[in-house]
This record gives structure tokens, sequence and C-alpha cells, in this order.
């Protein structure tokens, strides 16, 4: 067991002497979790082979699935990779700082700890002030996965890292919940056209508006289950965040998924099963079930995105054994609550039309 210090931060104007108490153990091969414009990550010295095995005995993670290397300038891309394409520098002065990250050939420097042994390396540069001021401070790029126990939701509160990683790591930054809720959109620019791997907080309409032509991985979709042989990155066949109770979704329009919902809720009440409804604020008082929660307005993406892990959560905590979850729209954020919904139901999905 570890000690881990829990420090309060300010998520505007985070206080020094506390961000460098975590600098410090960044310096010190130590693990840090942080607050980012997404989830909470679990930091380490992206460049110290030893620091960065730390990360995947902390979080129980497979070895090999990659980890993205967090940087504060423009400079320390240059050298984390070999070369930046010209389409990485347009996608730079857009979407950075923010949730966007970026596949590049990865240089010489950076270890086989932080690639997962490929020759590649994802780096982003996050836009929250704790995250920007600790990488400063550290002096080297943070390698840094979301801060969750391999296989539960990624935390968008320090409490959520203190419950899957309290007595594992040595420093907590708390600077209260994140705002975007879902992790950064993964984009791969080794191959073309590019392909998101991984559908998150910038829209794929928004890249589409900067790079033209791009694809979005099957993975990406996580329609239905793909073959190993499509696997891009490790990451892709390791299982995700998958809840302890049964999660189904109900897929249609509105008007045909709230009748379905009430049906399937019923038919598991009856067979004695407590039963959890992931609803909509434009639904949710249709229901009645042992637990209703909303993830939000569907005409704002955005909120349900926010909400999602948080609620998933909340759903394990109350025990209950069955998950019937509305599908929302797949378009801007929505995709990426998709996309965590359709891979921790394991493509459970019900047409409602
Ligand atoms: O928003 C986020 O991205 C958060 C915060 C902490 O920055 N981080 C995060 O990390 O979600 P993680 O480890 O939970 O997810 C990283 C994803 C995985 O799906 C991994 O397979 C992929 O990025 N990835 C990392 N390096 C890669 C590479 N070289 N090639 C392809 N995929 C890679
Ligand atoms: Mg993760």
């Amino acid at each position: 067991m570890r000690q881990t210090v829990i420090l309060r931060v300010n998520p505007e104007e985070p206080e020094i002497d506390k961000i460098r108490v975590a600098a410090d153990a960044i310096r010190r091969g130590g693990l840090v979790a942080f607050p980012t414009e997404t989830v909470y990550g679990l930091g380490a010295d992206a460049l110290s082979q030893k620091a960065v095995a730390q990360i995947y005995t902390a979080k129980k993670r497979p070895l090999d699935n990659p980890i993205i290397v967090h940087v504060a300038s423009r400079e320390e891309v240059c050298k984390l990779s070999e070369s930046i394409p010209e389409r990485a520098n347009r996608l730079i002065d857009n979407f950075w700082p923010g949730p966007l990250t970026l596949v590049l050939k990865a240089s010489k420097t950076v270890p086989r700890a932080t690639t997962g042994g490929l020759d590649t390396v994802a780096i982003r540069m996050p836009s929250h002030t704790v995250a920007l001021a600790l990488i400063r401070e550290s002096k080297v790029p943070i390698a840094a996965p979301s801060a969750n126990l391999s296989g539960r939701p990624s935390p968008t509160t320090a409490e959520h890292v203190r419950q899957d990683l309290g007595g594992r790591i040595d420093v907590i930054l708390d600077a209260g919940p994140t705002m975007v809720g879902v992790e950064s959109t993964v984009l791969d620019l080794t191959v073309d056209p590019p392909q998101v791997l991984r559908p998150g907080g910038v829209p794929y309409e928004e890249l589409g508006k900067i790079l033209g032509r791009i694809e979005l991985h099957p993975v990406a979709i996580a329609d239905r289950r793909i073959s190993v042989a499509q696997v891009r990155s490790p990451g892709m066949k390791h299982r995700h965040y998958a809840p302890r109770a049964q999660l189904m979704i109900v897929e249609g329009s509105l008007e045909a998924i709230i009748p379905k919902v009430q049906e399937l809720t019923t038919r598991f009440l009856k067979k004695g099963k407590k039963v959890g409804i992931l609803a909509t604020d434009e639904s949710e008082s249709h229901y009645s079930a042992d637990v209703v929660k909303s993830l939000g307005s569907r005409n704002d993406l955005a909120t349900t995105a926010r909400n999602l892990f948080r609620l998933l959560r909340e759903f394990d905590t109350e025990k209950v054994d069955i998950i019937i979850a509305e599908g929302i729209a797949t378009e801007g954020l929505g995709l990426a609550v998709m996309n965590r919904l359709r891979k921790a139901s394991s493509f459970n999905t019900v047409r409602a039309d």
C-alpha cells in the first residue's frame, strides 16, 4: 500500500505549491492522478520506462495497451515524434489544447512501456489549467491513461479516482468534476486517410471540416463486434468497461423507444430483477423502475457526455441487475457516448421501430 495524498486545487488558478508537490512525485518516478478537461488521468514520466511500468500495475492494465503522452508545448511533440505531417500542424492549430489525441510515428526517446511496443505514439495537449501546470512543473511529458482500475468507467471526479486507486498511487490533484466527461478523440495520422480510432471530445464532423477525408474505424462506431484482424491498436481488443449489471441499449425513435423500454422493464421486474433505466430528460417521467436516471436532454449531447460515466458508476453502487439504456443520436458528442454504451453492453442492442 502507498500513502495517497489528496490535494484540493483551484481549477482555474492552481496553487503552485500543490502543483510542485505533484510534479516532484512525477520527477521521482511516482504516480499522480490529475484532472484534464475530459476525465482524470493517471500520470507518470512518459520518458521513464520504470515510471510508466507502474501505471500498468496500479491500474491492473494489460501490458500491450499503449498510453497517451500529454504535452504542454509543440516543441515536445517534435521530440516525441519522428516527423510531424502537415495535417498534424493544421489539427494542432485548430484543436490544441483540447480533447484530440494524435497518433504519430514515435521517436526513439519514447520507451516501449509508453507505446505498448508499437512504432507509433499517441500525443495530446490537454486544455485543463491544472494538467498544463503539472506538465510544465514536471518538465517532462506525462504518460496518462484514464485514472480508473482497468474495466471500470473512466473517472470524472477525484472521488472516483480515490475509490479505484486510493492506496495504489502517490498523489491525487482534486480540481472538481471534469467538463467534457468522455475521453479524447484518438486520430491516427500514420494512415491515409486519417482514421478515428476512438470517438471522443472533438466530434468527427469537426475533424472532417479541417482535414476533408477521414474515416471512422469500425471500433469507433462500435455497433458490432469486430474481428481481431481489424484491430489497429492492441487497446482495441481489450474488454472495456462492463458494469456489474447486464446492460442493454434500446435504439430507435423516441416514440418507439419509450414503450419498448417500459415493456422490457416490466418483464424483468416480474422476474424479480432490480432494474435501472438510463433515460433522457425527454423520457424520464414516462418510466417506473427501481432506479431511473437521466443522461440529460437529447438536444444537449455535451451534457449527456458529461454525465455518462458518473451515472454508470451510480448504477453499480445501487447494485441493479439490469440497466436498460436509451440510445441517443450518434452525432457530435453523441457518437462518443454511444461508443462507450455499446461497448459496455457487449453490443447488446434492441431495435425499437
Ligand atoms: O481523454 C483522454 O484521452 C484521457 C485523458 C487522461 O487524457 N486518457 C485516456 O487514456 O483515455 P486511455 O489510456 O484510457 O486511452 C488511450 C487510448 C486507448 O484506446 C489506446 O489503445 C489508444 O488511446 N492509443 C494509445 N496509444 C496509441 C497508439 N500508439 N496507437 C493507437 N492507439 C493508441
Ligand atoms: Mg481508459
